[in-house]
């Protein structure tokens, strides 16, 4: 059994709202999915279906592309949301820089607003980093991460990846690790050590190799496992227990 441990399956793109993702996801074999919002709204559906769905988890947080909504009342709504025993973590938050028009300096405060929360709560962070590899390390550099955080779907270099570990930090791996462009990513696979190691969807987005352009769903983590087993030439069902005690230690509030 695998943990997806970032989706979106609140994600309009799934007409019946997840329901069937959870329904199938024993047949899956996924143990769990942590659900992770993107803005308030998607928070809220992330913490409903997590207290009416067993193995279901949430995360909440504002994502890179809406640094203006994070406000001080916003922190206040996850604040009171995160005292609820299945919300797990902070995020997503970060930077991204792909977007031709962005707003470097808010999406900084953002972060760093979000990474205080974090730090009050002593909860782990969700990081969506994309081209913005410079000014995050920057970031981390005068930061400490007592109760560790993520990088998200991890397509940085074995240089940043050492940064992040250096900080406390886990890497987890998703479906970009099975394009037959993702060389360096694979270099980073194999040198992250077995400890830090987790895997992800991202679902709806970012499908593995075999259904790209399709719509992602979190069955498809199997995929990104079989090739961190390829890669690290070890057996399948060991990449299983060792991502599986590595997200749990993360999200220390799964149980
Ligand atoms: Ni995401």
């Amino acid at each position: 059994m695998l943990i997806d441990s970032h989706a979106h399956i609140y994600d309009e793109q799934y007409a019946d709202g997840g329901k069937s993702i959870i329904a199938d996801m024993e047949k899956d074999g996924l143990s769990a999915i942590v659900c992770v919002g993107c803005d308030l709204e998607s928070s809220l559906t992330c913490v409903e279906l997590a207290r009416n769905n067993k193995n279901i988890y949430a995360s909440v947080g504002v994502h890179p592309y809406y640094p203006e909504t994070v406000t001080n009342e916003l922190i206040d709504k996850f604040r009171a949301l995160s005292e609820e025993d299945k919300v797990v973590a902070i995020g997503e938050f970060g930077l991204d820089y792909h977007h031709e028009v962005y707003d470097r300096d808010a999406q900084i405060r953002a972060m760093e607003m979000q990474y205080d929360l974090a730090r009050e709560l002593k909860l782990p962070m969700i990081f969506h980093v994309r081209e913005a590899t410079g000014d995050f390390t920057e970031f981390l550099r005068s930061r400490e991460f007592p109760e560790s955080g993520v990088m998200h779907c991890y397509s940085g270099s074995v240089e940043t990846a050492d940064i992040c570990l250096k900080k406390n930090l886990y890497i987890s791996f998703g479906g970009k690790l099975t394009y037959s462009n993702s060389r360096n990513l694979s270099e980073v696979a194999k040198h992250v050590p077995l400890d830090r190691l987790i895997v992800e969807t991202d679902a709806p987005y970012l499908s593995p190799s075999h259904c790209i352009g399709q719509i992602n769903y979190p069955k498809n983590v199997a995929y990104v496992r079989d090739k961190i087993a390829e890669l690290r030439g070890m057996e399948k069902e060991e990449i299983d227990r060792i991502t599986v005690d590595n997200t749990k230690r993360l999200f220390f509030k799964i149980v």
